[in-house]
Formats: C-alpha cells, structure tokens, sequence
C-alpha cells in the first residue's frame, strides 16, 4: 500500500445550552405526557437555549473545547464547516460568524445544510480539503437551535428536537493507506429529495419570507430511517474496506432510541457498542453526532485508535455514515 494523506480528528468538543426542559414541562404546554414520550422515543429532556444565545455561540463553545483537547489554538485554524439548519442570519454562513467570535485568521468558512445528516456531510467534505492538503487545521461543528423551529402546538414534533453544538478539529497525518490508519477511511452520502414531504420546514426566503416550522411525518419517516441508514453503514463500510463487524463504536444521529435498535438489530451490532444521548440531549440534529462522540470521548469509551462509525438521516431526505479510525 502506498503511503496516503488521512484526515484524522485530533480534538472533539461539546456545548448543550443550561436551559433544561423536562418532558412533564412539554405536558404543561401540549397534549403529551413523560410515559408517551419515553416509550415511544427514549427521550427524558432536551437542553434549551435561552434567548441570547445564538447557534454560532453554541457552535463557538463547543468549538473552543475541541480546539483545546487538540492542543490548537484559533490561530491555528484554516478551514471553518458549520452544519446546520438553524443559521444566525440567512446569510452570511454562521461558519464566518464562528471565524470571526473565536478570532481565526482569514480561511476557508462556509456552511453545509443537510439537516440532521450536517455533520455526515460536512466530515466528508472537509476530507476533500483536510486529505488534499488544503487545509492543515480544519474544524467541523454542528450546531442547532432546534427548538426555534418548533410549532409549539404540534404535539408530534415539538417533544423531539434540542439545543446543543458539537465539534471536531480535524488534521492532516500521513497513513500508510491500510484500514489500520487513524482518520477518515471511507463515507457514503445519499440523498432523496423526492420524499421532502417526510420532513421539512414550511417556510424560506424565496418562498414565504418567513422561518417557517418542522414538519413531519414521524411514522413515515421513521419506516425509511432503519432501511436508509443500514444501507448507506454498509455501504461506507465498503468504502473504507472494514466489516460492519470490526467496528468497535457506533455513533448514530440521535433522533429515536427504537431506530437506533432497529439499525443495531437489522446490521447484527451489539447494542452495547451504540452510543446513545439520545434520553438527555434529545434530536439536536447535525449536533447530535459530534456531542455523541464527545460524551464517548469525555467519559472514557472512546479511544484512540479504535474504530467508529457516524451515521444520520434527516429531511431532504438526506441520510449517510463515515467510518474512521479514531
Ligand atoms: N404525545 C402523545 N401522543 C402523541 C404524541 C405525543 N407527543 N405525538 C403523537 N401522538 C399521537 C398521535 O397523535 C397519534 O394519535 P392518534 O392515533 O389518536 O391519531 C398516535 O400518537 C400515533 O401517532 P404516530 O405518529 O403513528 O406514532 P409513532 O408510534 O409513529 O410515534 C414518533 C411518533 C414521532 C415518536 C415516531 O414516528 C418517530 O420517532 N419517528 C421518527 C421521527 C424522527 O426521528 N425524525 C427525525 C429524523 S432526523
């Protein structure tokens, strides 16, 4: 094998906003109760973020967090991907408004919506720079303020969804091009913009003029999630040449605890490698996987060296995974 440029994650951080909104809080406001909620989803509370908090703050934390466990400083940084579907401003990308409150020098910055699949998305994106030498401290953050898109009447949707941000740097380190090399080995992306009507928000700038709120069909989207993302683990399993089997953690987006089993179940992995954040945090969206993985990080699972595998998918519908070796 030749020898190869990997992108590999030197640092991972995370924020969740202070606020917390318990599941008897949301009975309080809609027809609901703690039992429903977390029999049918797992989930407990959600962070909330309070009034003056915009995504970028969120995304600045938990950015400086990862730029610390990597031994980087904001100085440091080339390369600025935020995904997420709840921007400060229509424009321009919170990925500059980010650049500008940590202080990093002129780079690349922009932003990657692909909903709850940002953070899939933007990983593999930033690979295209991070592996081709463009790029020698990258960082790749998914941040939401979800419950800003909320019909706070819609009893379906409004219980769901949570606050929170989540990081990785990412640099650039030589391989030897085999699967024992920390760093990306291999991703699939899809993308079915056929089914919008599953999930999306009912409002925009060139449409309504206004945000607009989620909508979903959840028992419809939640029948294409285990299907979807079981394909697209196989596939980035191929890519990056490994066995489903050989992984030792996985990081799903955290929408559902029961389509975080049916994956596990339909792919034969051991409920004990799934990482879940799901019964605190709730679905932040593109945050979910970066603050899945801090919290594995954080509290000692997850080591270096081993291998995970991320995987999502949100409206569009866009689902995906990468593989890479911590
Ligand atoms: N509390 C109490 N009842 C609720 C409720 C709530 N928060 N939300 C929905 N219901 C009711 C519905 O009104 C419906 O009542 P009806 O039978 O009287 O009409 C009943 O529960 C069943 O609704 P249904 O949508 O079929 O329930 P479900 O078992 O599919 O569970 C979800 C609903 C949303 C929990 C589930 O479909 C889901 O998690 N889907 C995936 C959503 C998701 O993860 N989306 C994000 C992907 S990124």
């Amino acid at each position: 094998m030749s020898k190869v440029v990997r992108s590999v994650v030197t640092g991972v951080g995370g924020y969740l906003p202070e606020g917390v909104v318990t599941n008897d809080d949301l009975a309080k406001i809609v027809d609901t109760s703690d039992e429903w909620i977390r029999e049918r989803t797992g989930i407990r509370q959600r962070r909330k973020a309070s009034d003056d908090q915009a995504v970028s703050d969120l995304a600045v934390e938990a950015a400086k967090r990862a730029l610390a466990a990597a031994g980087r400083t904001a100085e440091d940084v080339d390369l600025i991907i935020v995904a997420t579907t709840t921007p400060d401003l229509t424009f321009p990308a919170t990925a500059t408004i980010v650049q500008r409150k940590l202080g990093a020098p002129v780079g690349i910055a922009f932003d990657v919506q692909a909903v709850c699949s940002g953070f899939v998305y933007a990983l593999s994106t930033a690979d295209g720079f991070v592996a081709r030498g463009r790029a020698k401290c990258a960082l790749v953050i998914g941040a939401e303020c979800m419950t800003r898109l909320m019909d706070w009447t819609d009893r379906g949707t409004c219980v769901l969804f949570g606050d929170g941000a989540g990081a990785v740097v990412l640099e650039p380190q030589e391989g030897e091009g085999t699967t024992d090399d920390r760093g990306l080995l291999g991703f699939a992306l899809r993308a079915d913009g056929t089914k919008q009507d599953l999930l999306y928000v009912d409002g925009g700038v060139s449409t309504t003029r206004t945000t607009g709120y989620l909508r979903m069909q959840g028992n419809q989207v939640f029948r294409h999630a285990v299907v979807n993302i079981s394909e697209a683990v196989t596939a980035a399993a191929a890519d990056a040449g490994v066995e489903v089997s050989s992984v030792d953690w996985f990081i799903p987006h955290q929408a559902n605890q029961r389509i975080l089993e049916g994956v596990a179940k339909r792919l034969g992995i051991d409920e004990n490698k799934v990482i879940s954040t799901v019964a605190e945090h709730a679905n932040t969206s593109a945050a979910s996987i970066p603050l899945a993985l801090d919290q594995g990080v954080q509290d000692g699972r997850i080591k270096p060296g081993q291998l995970l595998l991320l995987e999502a998918m949100g409206g569009g519908l866009t689902w995906g995974a990468c593989v890479l070796r911590f």
